[in-house]
């Protein structure tokens, strides 16, 4: 069904597709559907939270008009705050890195915040970058008139992702057997199984990290290049209760996986997507035929085009 018009744009957030997966997915494996949360209006699922962290916030009074959004991230979540910050009337001061993709640097300017960087000294996530620019956002906010976003401790952010969870159930009533998602803050990942485990108790949960930097899997923080996850500790939000199983994926595998979506599948995602892939695949082999594997699109390739990602090994 073709969706009605909207009068206002944030309405244009979630209800994202789902595909099967037709090519890259072996025989004998289960089905294995990615939610298509790239097709957001900033390119991510980032979205999601974005308005829920505000709403929930102007809901409580603890954001009123006149007021600064502050926030340390490394540019999905910046850009979808700067759009819903842009459309409510707020000012948006972001701290990021030159770590993350230009692309996500130059939309949070274009949607009209102030962008300040933590420069890292190699051009790759280390385990302390986050950490610091957290610190400096934390500085920024101490100052009257603001409110911290504050993504990785902030409640309201598993409302925006139930969302995504209620949708699932409705593209997929038959059932959904296996879910795995990699993790930054772990937002989505804890509000979709949220509901998909309230609704299917035996679906399978797995969460994702990158395999060189293996907090979560072995308490060992590291370098690595895959933007959005492997923040250099356990996130908070994280809740034992809401997963199966942890594991480290290899983020070679999942940049070679980008390039086979993009050429196999006609889906252009990041390289944390590729990860989902790489996982849901190795669980979609494991379960078997006739069950279903479901992971998320969490942004567009077209995030990445200035970087490697589609044009080195
Ligand atoms: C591209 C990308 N993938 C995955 C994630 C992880 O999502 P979450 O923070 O909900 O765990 C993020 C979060 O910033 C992201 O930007």
């Amino acid at each position: 069904m073709v969706p009605s018009p909207v009068d206002n744009v944030l309405d244009t957030i979630g209800n994202t597709q789902c595909l099967q997966l037709q090519r890259v997915v072996p025989d004998g494996h289960a089905r294995v559907f990615i939610k298509l949360e790239s097709l957001n209006p900033t390119g991510s699922y980032k979205d999601r939270m974005a308005r829920s962290i505000i709403e929930e916030a102007e809901r409580r009074g603890d954001l009123r008009p006149g007021m600064t959004v502050v926030e340390a991230t490394g540019g999905s979540t910046g850009s979808s705050l700067a759009f819903v910050c842009a459309i409510k009337g707020y000012a948006f001061r972001v701290v990021s890195s030159d770590a993350f993709a230009q692309e996500k640097l130059l939309t949070m300017s274009a949607f009209g915040s102030t962008v300040e960087l933590i420069k890292s000294p190699t051009g790759k996530i280390t385990s302390d970058l986050i950490p610091s620019m957290r610190e400096r956002a934390r500085e920024i906010a101490s100052q009257d008139g603001c409110y911290l976003a504050d993504q990785f401790n902030n409640q309201d952010v598993l409302v925006g992702y139930e969302s995504l969870g209620r949708e699932l159930v409705e593209q997929l009533p038959g059932g959904i057997d296996g879910f795995c998602g990699a993790v930054g803050g772990a937002g989505m990942v804890m509000g979709v199984s949220k509901v998909l485990k309230s609704t299917w108790p035996e679906c399978r949960v797995i969460i994702l990290e990158p395999g060189s930097a293996p907090i979560i899997t072995e308490g060992r923080a590291g370098t690595h290049g895959v933007e959005g996850i492997g923040i250099g500790f356990v996130p908070p939000l994280l809740d034992k209760k809401s997963y199966d199983e942890a594991w480290a994926v290899s983020e070679v595998e999942a940049r070679i996986m980008c390039r086979r979506l993009a050429k196999e599948e006609g889906i252009l995602v990041g390289t944390s997507t590729g990860l989902n892939v790489v996982a849901a695949i190795a669980l979609a082999g494991r379960l078997g035929p006739e069950k279903t594997v479901v992971t998320v699109a969490c942004d567009t390739g077209l995030k990445y085009m200035r970087g490697g990602l589609f044009t080195s090994e």
